[in-house]
């Protein structure tokens, strides 16, 4: 058997996971987890219980999520929406496989843009599709996005996808911006996962009830403590919800992802002094990165730091090797597409005194 003829040439393009840092933390629990914008804090407890509540009903299958009533009701007002706009996925990252899936009519030729830097799982999952890209620089700011974003757009374009606030630069693209995006009739895709950490009435999530071509994702994993219940949702026009439903594995979302997502929205206000605490806590790190000779933190709307070190003289690189000395796991941007090599680490904000230690441990060091 010669698998290489067998296999669908796109396959060979996209290259292995490599997760090998979210291991190592597993392996050594003593590791701060800075690095992947998960959450610090563990899910409340109504939450915890909820999910060991649905343990002895594991035999059964779960609400196929295109029904799911409840939740979905509760989504639908959590955001400002109604419950035919929500559609439920594995994770927001499972939801984007759905679009890059359906909107892909001509691999090869359809195409899709993307801000740079962004989130990194968007191109090798968009590779992965078919699908051709075109980024638009961001990293001075976002308040010209939509200009360059709009000068790319050709008659293959089918979305424009983008991450508000920005992973990994915590920057908030404009309103304006985005409304001139829509205006072109393109889809616009906005992912907020970081939404809850950002400053009240950031979400455009609302504008899915006036604009056909906007298409609001969401997740469990940041805000709400729960990144490994894989838990997200997207917000869009009712027709394409009912293709999302179509394309998607029948019991995609499973009943313990269920149960923690209803009773998440149960207690909200527990949660919303969890999104303050995260924001408060992400402020105060900024403002100490500050004082460090040579840092230039970007202020950020999500529940990291992003990190210029080019002034200090050492490369991004030393600080990630010398803080994982330190028990704390940063993400290196060395070399992410779109930023100076060499200059940038982003911190994932964590519990108060956690991040206190993190920064006398950068004070002795830069
Ligand atoms: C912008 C953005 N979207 C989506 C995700 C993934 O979310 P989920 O855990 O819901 O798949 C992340 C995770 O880092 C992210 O930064």
């Amino acid at each position: 058997m010669n698998l290489k003829e067998l296999v669908n040439p796109r396959i060979f393009d996209v290259p292995d996971y490599d997760q090998a840092h979210v291991t190592k933390c597993w392996q050594d629990p003593s590791i701060h987890r800075q690095m992947s914008n998960e959450s610090n804090y563990a899910p409340i407890p109504a939450v915890q219980e909820a999910i060991r509540n649905v343990a002895g009903q594991a035999n059964f299958y779960a609400e196929d999520p295109a029904y799911a009533a409840s939740l979905r009701g509760k989504l639908a007002e959590y955001a400002s929406v109604k419950p035919e706009n929500v559609a439920l996925g594995n994770g927001s990252i499972e939801v984007l496989d759905l679009i890059f899936q359906i909107f892909m009519a001509k691999p090869g030729v359809d195409e899709g843009i993307l801000l740079q830097p962004d989130y990194s799982a968007y191109t090798p999952r968009m590779k992965y599709f078919g699908w051709n890209i075109k980024y638009a620089p961001c990293a001075d700011g976002m308040d010209s996005a939509a200009k360059q974003v709009i000068q790319l757009i050709s008659p293959n374009t089918k979305f424009i996808l983008l991450s508000r606030p920005n992973n990994p630069m915590g920057t908030v693209m404009p309103e304006a911006e985005i409304r001139r995006m829509l205006d072109t009739g393109v889809v616009v895709i906005v992912d907020e996962a970081y939404i809850e950490m950002a400053d009240e009435g950031t979400s455009v999530s609302a504008w899915v009830n006036d604009y056909e071509n906007l298409i609001v994702l969401r997740t469990f994993s940041k805000g709400f403590c729960l990144a490994g219940i894989r838990l997200g949702y997207m917000l869009a026009t009712p027709e394409l919800i009912r293709y999302i439903n179509r394309s998607r594995h029948i019991f995609n979302v499973n009943l313990a992802a269920m149960a923690a997502g209803e009773a998440a929205m149960d207690h909200l206000d527990e949660y919303r002094a969890i999104f303050k605490k995260l924001a408060q806590t992400r402020d105060w790190l900024t403002e100490e990165l500050a004082t460090i000779p040579g840092f230039k933190p970007i202020p950020s709307q999500g529940n990291f730091v992003m990190i210029n070190v080019k002034e200090t003289g050492k490369q991004a690189s030393e600080f990630v090797k010398y803080l994982l000395g330190k028990g704390f796991m940063v993400r290196d941007f060395s070399k992410k597409a779109g930023l100076e090599p060499n200059t940038h680490f982003r911190i994932s904000v964590g519990l108060p005194d956690e991040m206190k230690e993190l920064v006398e441990d950068l004070r002795s060091f830069a």
